[in-house]
């Protein structure tokens, strides 16, 4: 992303099939909601366990800084990011062990050993990786959202992450936080969820061009002729220092 275009959508192909025709009216009082009242879902062990895991794979390179490739799927984008930054630690993170293990034979290049792909459901990954980053007065130094699934009917705001309950867990890792999707309603809601909790304004937000694709579901949708959308914040907690 290296232009901030404002977001225009024109009629063009799309895979999205929503009744949504602007941000949901809802979304304010849901996201300030949610910042009030802490999320206290049980953590599920299998998520501890991950959790446990990359902080020893952390810790043994030295803990370098840390970007996090939340639903990164088969992994493309864990490898093109950890290439473009050997001297970071790069962990790719989904729910779908059969994506992960997904053979990678597209990809031509060696393995780069500063990444990492785990299974854990991001919902109880994120608490756990903010409360450590919190307590360290650290945070994330990237943060890719890559084309979340945009749950696009009306009724489904509460399963997009702006407005789910883990929301305010997501920005609480700080760093540079991009987020990519192919509805642009889930763009501006993710825009204005962000303003609203941290009355930052994105560095960039908009229509994206000259894309060279890093994830499989981003060549899918720039091959049907989609336009792609994306934000990028710099998130500056107020207690965080990058690691
Ligand atoms: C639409 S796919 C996009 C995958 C990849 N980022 C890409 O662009 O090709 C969304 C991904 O998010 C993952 N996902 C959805 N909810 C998740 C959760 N709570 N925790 C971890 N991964 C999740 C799904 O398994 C899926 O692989």
């Amino acid at each position: 992303m290296n232009a901030t275009d404002p977001i225009h959508p024109t009629p063009t192909p799309s895979s999205i099939h929503t009744e949504q025709s602007h941000i949901h009216s809802d979304l304010r009082k849901i996201v300030a909601r949610h910042a009030q009242y802490p999320f206290k879902k049980p953590y599920a062990e299998h998520n501890r366990q991950a959790f446990a895991l990359m902080m020893d794979a952390w810790a043994q390179r030295g803990f370098p800084p840390l970007i996090l490739d939340s639903g990164c799927g088969v992994g493309e984008s864990t490898l093109h990011i950890a290439h473009a930054h050997p001297d970071c630690f790069v962990v790719g993170v989904d729910q779908s062990q059969v994506r992960l293990q997904t053979q990678k034979t597209w990809w031509h290049a060696s393995i780069p050993d500063n990444l990492l792909w785990l299974r854990a459901d991001v919902v109880d990954f994120w608490r756990l990786l903010a409360a450590q980053l919190t307590e360290h007065k650290q945070s994330l130094h990237k943060h890719y959202v890559l084309y979340p699934n945009p749950y696009p009917k009306i009724g489904q705001l509460h399963k997009r992450w702006h407005g789910h309950a883990v929301f305010p867990n997501l920005l609480a890792l700080g760093g540079t936080l991009e987020v990519r999707s192919n509805w642009h309603i889930y763009v501006e809601e993710f825009t204005q969820a962000v303003t609203q909790l941290t009355h930052q304004t994105p560095e960039f937000c908009g229509l994206l061009t000259n894309l060279e694709p890093i994830t499989s579901f981003e060549r899918k949708y720039q091959a049907r002729g989609e336009k792609l959308w994306g934000v990028r914040f710099v998130l500056h907690g107020s207690a965080h220092g990058h690691i």
